[in-house]
């Protein structure tokens, strides 16, 4: 998808198809009160092509609906679209950023190539804030998952035109533009990753993959396997990838902007397990093949530190990405088998853990990439994770779970989730937690059993984050679209790359 900023009025644009956006403005409530569409837009042509269509009241402006007209009298374009964000009083960016992305998903199977999107501009609507998430909503609108059809039809938008609102100062709206393309940008990139396959995208790939990402921007990276592991004595991440034939990756990505060699340096830490049967412990046979997912927070991470390399963020971060296959195996490891995690500094042991489950494989690869990342020199953490169930039967697939031991910087997290749009929802740490996984033969057990298992997860991630602020994303049930929304189609969501964006630029 090309992309372009326009400042010139809409009537006069040359396109094959100018959307625009309405809303309901109707606040009375009761029976035989009727939808009041409205246009979100003050030029004067727009309005008049799209006057007698609105009259009918066959358009009510709801969320995502959608009418088109062909040959607008008084206008260059071709076709003009309708878009609506629903009442008036809810139509925000992020209405915005969803409808856009419905505008795109309407074109595509119509053959349509080209749009324009007439920015809005009233008081819920700003220009730069809803310039950006225009760009993000039909970037992410854009992305079918279809890679491997082999009668592939791409369908994909050729140009899309972002027509600044006439009110909006220049130089801000070309910020806001350049943020949005690279945005929309990165979280198509983090959805392409979680989308391949397993057998195409093995840790050693992902760790190719990232190498190749952070040469075009001239960031370092490196790429272990098994001998670096062994000698860091990551335990627990080795402990995992020993089920299978594949060897681990541990991908380590450096974003270091020039001139800022004080302050904070961020730990961005991804769960890359790019396929989990279970192990030993394995999982049944039905959706299984969904697990080829469970790298999602690890492509986050990779997606959301080429971002911040873009987008030229003043802070310094690392990304640590603990990449493996958790496969059944003569040599995998076994319930009861104790491991020993990377050793917390010169004279501190690493925490030795009883495996109970196979299957809870993520906090084991994070823990050694959570202590890895202290010891590179991260001052605040974050990582994402596919990391349980349990999170997704307390939140459903509508929120995120969101674990932190500091308030100051779960607060950035959730000031930044005002921009983003995304959905987390803070759920609780907690003594009692760590005392359901305290092990009889060693310091922690792998789960804590039935209840509570999004916290008992999060509270052991906690014992190796120990006191460094640190963020824990638990984006089981969400990181997987699975019934497509007219915004988005079904399949990798690229949840977190979009707010970890934002936590980073508070730093
Ligand atoms: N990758 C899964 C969690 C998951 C479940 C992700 C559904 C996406 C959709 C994780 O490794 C896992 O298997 N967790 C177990 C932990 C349990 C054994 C304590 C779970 O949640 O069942
Ligand atoms: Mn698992
Ligand atoms: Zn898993």
């Amino acid at each position: 998808m090309r992309t372009e900023l326009t400042f010139a009025p809409l009537a006069t644009i040359d396109t094959e198809l100018l959307a625009v956006f309405a809303a309901d403005t109707q606040t009375e409530k009761g029976p035989g009160v009727k939808p009041a569409p409205a246009l979100l837009s003050a030029d004067e042509a727009v309005l008049a092509a799209a006057q007698s269509v609105l009259a009918t009241g066959e358009f009510k402006a709801a969320a995502n609906e959608i009418v088109l007209l062909h040959a607008p009298a008084g206008l260059s374009a071709k076709r003009l679209l309708i878009v609506g964000l629903g009442k008036q009083s809810k139509a925000t960016i992020h209405e915005l950023r969803k409808a856009s992305g419905a505008a795109v998903r309407y074109l595509k199977p119509r053959g349509i190539r080209e749009l324009v999107l007439a920015i809005p501009s009233s008081e819920s609507l700003p220009p730069a804030g809803s310039i950006r998430a225009a760009l993000e909503g039909a970037q992410v609108g854009d992305f079918d998952p279809d890679t491997y059809k082999s009668d592939r039809k791409d369908q994909s938008i050729q140009t899309l035109t972002i027509a600044a609102p006439a009110d909006a100062d220049q130089t801000e709206a070309r910020t806001a533009y350049r943020e949005g393309v690279i945005v929309g940008d990165c979280q198509n990139f983090a959805r392409a990753l979680i989308n391949e396959p397993g057998n195409v995208l093995t840790p050693t790939e992902l760790g190719r993959r990232a190498a190749a990402m952070a040469a075009d921007l001239g960031l370092k990276c490196e790429v272990y396997s098994t001998e670096k592991l062994v000698e860091l004595k990551m335990g627990a991440f080795l402990g995992v990838a020993q089920g299978s034939a594949e060897p681990p990756a541990l991908i380590v990505v450096r974003y270091e902007p020039e001139g800022v060699t004080e302050g904070p340096i961020l730990g961005l830490v991804g769960k890359g397990i790019t396929f989990d049967s279970g192990g030993i412990s394995l999982k049944p046979g039905d959706g299984m093949e969904k697990m080829k997912y469970d790298m999602a927070g690890g492509a986050s991470m990779l997606a959301a530190i080429r971002a911040l390399a873009l987008l030229q963020v003043p802070v310094r971060a690392i990304a640590v990405i603990t990449a493996t296959e958790n496969m059944p195996d003569g040599r995998a490891q076994k319930p009861g088998d104790v491991r020993t995690a990377m050793p917390m500094g010169e004279d501190k042991p690493g925490k030795t853990i009883e495996i109970i489950n196979t299957d809870a494989e993520g906090r084991l690869v994070l823990a050694d990439g959570l202590v890895y990342a202290r010891s590179l020199g991260a001052t605040h953490l974050i990582d994402a994770a596919t990391l349980t169930g349990a999170c997704m039967v307390a939140l459903g697939m509508v929120n995120a779970g969101l674990f932190s031991n500091d308030d100051e910087t779960c607060a950035k997290f959730q000031r930044a989730l005002e921009v983003s749009g995304e959905k987390f929802w803070r759920l609780p740490l907690g003594d009692e937690y760590m005392d359901m996984i305290k092990s009889d033969i060693g310091d922690i057990k792998n789960t804590g059993g039935r209840y509570g298992g999004a916290s008992t997860a999060a509270e052991f991630l906690h014992v190796f984050a120990e006191d460094t602020p640190w963020i824990h994303l638990d984006i089981a049930g969400v990181a997987w679209v699975e019934t497509a929304q007219p915004w988005i189609a079904k399949g990798p969501a690229g949840i977190t790359v979009r707010s970890i964006i934002e936590w980073a630029r508070q730093f």
